[in-house]
């Protein structure tokens, strides 16, 4: 049993940086080290006091850490996860959990074998806005939902033009397994986790091989062509007859610079998530009848907050309290077959079944 202070590692200084302020927010974790190539990581090591290391190896020879965040290129989630079980570590990995749904099962086999805590980095589930829906879903206020459009769109957002997320081997795809891997789990989260029984897919890269619509990021730089999606669709079919269409790009001539969200059409009501620019404002809106026909919209005023935070917040507890480890690595792993028979339904130009 790990008792507290608990001593945390995070290896990766991208969005590592808000696993270190997650982390900051715990009375009970020390930030012990911080590894990177970059030299952002040696200035986020510096700035919480914690010690650096370039290679993730070297930090994970340390025997004074007990927990560790993956906060590296997706390429490299099963490499390091499984190096951190193997070296007794408690491991919290960013999405998505694996390329491939062989890799993911390798690493949920490696945390019950080494009787570890192995979770998932699904912040926006934990956004306050989609909790409130989820509440809202709970109550029975939407009845049987059986259909919902889940959605992250942007305009000129490739995440780095030459970089790690345009490389098929490091990346595992483009934005379907970059944000829609977000989308597809706040879906299937607020549906109740419905099995998925087939989808049919198709991906377009009309940008990114022009050398198009990237956005200005500090990336690592990866040589080579652009070889993924830049925009992904998705029809999933559910079990017990629901559909959910998924819609992603990161690149388009869209409407918005960046755009994600779900509508829900449930039989009683409705519920829409819309974050437009990342303004987190009057995101949510419910959608039901009066007894009288009249046609109601609720716009609650939601506080912003969640994400990384509460993931945190669940990991740490679920390590020093024995809580569940919530998001679930067995979810990140269904994400993950759902988005690998995408990407087979589209190279194949059909339906596949799951
Ligand atoms: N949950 C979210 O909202 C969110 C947002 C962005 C990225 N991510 C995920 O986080 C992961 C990293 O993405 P990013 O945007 O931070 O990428 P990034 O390229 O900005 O950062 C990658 C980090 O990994 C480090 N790294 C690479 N190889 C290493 C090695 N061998 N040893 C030690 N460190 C190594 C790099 O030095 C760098 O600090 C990806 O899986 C991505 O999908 C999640």
């Amino acid at each position: 049993m790990t008792t507290a202070p608990l001593r945390v590692g995070i290896i990766g200084s991208g969005i590592g940086r808000s696993h270190a302020e997650g982390y900051a927010t715990q009375s009970r974790v020390t930030i012990a080290a911080i590894a990177g190539l970059d030299e952002r990581s040696k200035t986020l090591a510096a700035s919480y006091g914690a010690r650096h290391y370039g290679e993730y190896a070297e930090l994970l020879a340390q025997s004074d850490i007990d927990a560790v965040s993956v906060c590296v290129p997706n390429g490299l989630h099963a490499e390091v996860t499984l190096a951190a079980l193997a070296a007794g570590k408690h491991v919290l990995v960013e999405k998505p959990l694996a390329r491939t749904p062989a890799e993911g099962e390798s690493m949920l086999a490696a945390a019950k074998a080494a009787g570890k805590i192995l979770m998932i980095s699904f912040n926006h589930r934990q956004r306050s806005d989609v909790q409130y829906i989820k509440q809202i879903i709970e109550s029975g206020r939407l009845g049987r939902i059986y259909y919902a459009k889940s959605y992250w769109m942007r305009r000129a957002g490739i995440p780095g033009i030459n970089s790690w997320f345009v490389n098929k081997n490091m990346a595992g795809g483009g934005p379907l397994i970059d944000l829609g891997v977000h989308m597809l789990d706040i879906a299937m989260y607020l549906m109740g986790e419905p099995t998925p029984v087939a989808v049919n897919a198709a991906t377009y890269a009309e940008f990114g091989p022009r050398g198009q619509k990237g956005m200005n990021s500090v990336r690592q730089t990866v040589a080579g062509q652009y070889e993924v999606e830049d925009l992904a669709t998705a029809m999933i079919r559910l079990d017990g007859g629901a559909t959910l269409q998924l819609e992603t790009s990161w690149a388009s001539h869209g409407p918005n610079g960046d755009d994600f969200g779900i509508i829900l059409y449930g039989t009683e009501g409705g519920a829409e998530l819309k974050v437009v620019d990342y303004h987190n404002v009057k995101t949510v809106r419910i959608f039901y009848d009066e007894a009288n026909g009249t046609p109601v919209d609720l716009v609650p005023n939601i506080k912003p907050g969640g994400g990384h935070v509460d993931v945190i917040n669940n990991f740490v507890a679920a390590i020093l309290d024995g809580a569940p480890a919530i998001p679930s690595a067995e979810d990140g792993l269904r994400r993950t077959q759902v988005i690998d028979a995408c990407y087979r339904s589209s190279a194949e130009g059909r339906e596949i079944r799951l």
